[in-house]
């Protein structure tokens, strides 16, 4: 259980690059936060951030902003993590692992004795390791210790199928589990839009080659990233929008079911490992992880992907 002595709309976000200033941005909008916190190794970066957002004061509702140190995160309900190298034109987020695990392990060395059981909140890449990764070190529980994971990827996937099929996001219901990575399986077995499920719906849309479109939105999910970054060096707008998204079922304690990295076990037998399930989210973090009903072909790629991530946690610790 979360301790009392959270300010309650705290949020340290450490890490002020595009995806952390990004998220600061998304949340300061929201009017979710009353304070925000940003610490960045470049001190000068993150106080030009945060004299930039606090500059919209007149637009927003109250929030105070400010660039800080270790020592000001003190109080924080949820300590954001984005720091870290991040991908390079063809390189993959398990590519990152040693580098980022090293910033990651001190990060939380260096947040623990000021921030009383907060609930941690992991962006950077590879995710669902790093999140094991903050789960050892931090001593926190499990279900408060929680990566972006998939969350972005199922986005991308109700976007494409919004497009194909012409109907809003909000009624496309599509996850994406497993990694946040390569390896990551898009669910379509029960993929569906407005409770009819996505095959159906296609035949009354006349798409006349469905294993097509589905081959190509899985190709277009998988590769998302690698696209954006080829074209314009980093990802940001969506992950800040998938991050705030999380944030907002926490402190709304709104229990939303979202694809987030979290510890899992026994679930289709995999175990001892974070990786990304549907969740219900509410104010101490993860409620329940549920379990989806999959074909035998997801459970495969479930337990494959399962398996690639322990191999580079094995790596690093
Ligand atoms: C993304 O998927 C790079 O993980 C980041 O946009």
């Amino acid at each position: 259980m979360a301790k009392t002595n959270h300010l309650e709309d705290k949020i340290s976000i450490i890490g002020a690059g595009m995806v952390g200033s990004t998220i600061a941005y998304a949340l300061m909008i929201s009017g979710l936060a009353k304070q925000l916190v940003l610490v960045d190794i470049n001190r000068g970066k993150a106080a030009g951030e945060a004299m930039d957002l606090s500059h919209s004061a007149s637009f927003v509702k109250p929030v105070h902003i400010k660039a800080g140190s270790y020592p000001d995160c003190a109080g924080s309900r949820i300590v954001i993590i984005t720091a870290g190298a991040n991908q390079k034109p063809g390189e993959t987020r398990l590519d990152l692992v040693e580098k980022n695990a090293r910033i990651i392990k001190n990060i939380v060395e260096n947040v623990r004795p000021h921030c009383d059981n907060p609930i941690w909140l992991i962006v950077t890449n590879p995710v669902d390791v790093l999140t094991y990764l903050v789960l050892k070190v931090s001593n926190s529980p499990p279900s408060q210790v929680i990566g972006s994971g998939t969350v972005l990827d199922s986005s991308r996937f109700r976007h494409l199928l919004s497009q194909y099929c012409e109907v809003d996001a909000r009624n496309v219901h599509a996850h994406v589990i497993g990694e946040h990575g390569d390896s990551e399986v898009l669910v379509w077995s029960t993929a569906n839009i407005a409770g009819i499920p996505v095959e159906k719906f296609f035949k009354m849309v006349e798409i006349d080659s469905p294993a097509e479109i589905k081959d190509k939105i899985d190709r277009q999910v998988r590769r998302a990233a690698y696209e954006i970054i080829e074209r314009k060096g980093a990802t940001y707008y969506a992950i800040g929008l998938a991050v705030r998204r999380i944030v907002e079922s926490i402190l709304r304690d709104e229990h939303s079911v979202l694809t987030v990295s979290n510890l899992v076990g026994g679930i289709y037998d995999v175990n001892d490992i974070c990786l990304s399930l549907p969740c219900v989210i509410g104010k101490n973090g993860i409620i329940k992880t549920l379990r989806p009903p999959l074909t035998e072909e997801e459970i495969q790629q479930f337990r494959s992907s399962a398996l690639s991530l322990q191999k580079v946690a094995g790596r690093v610790l």
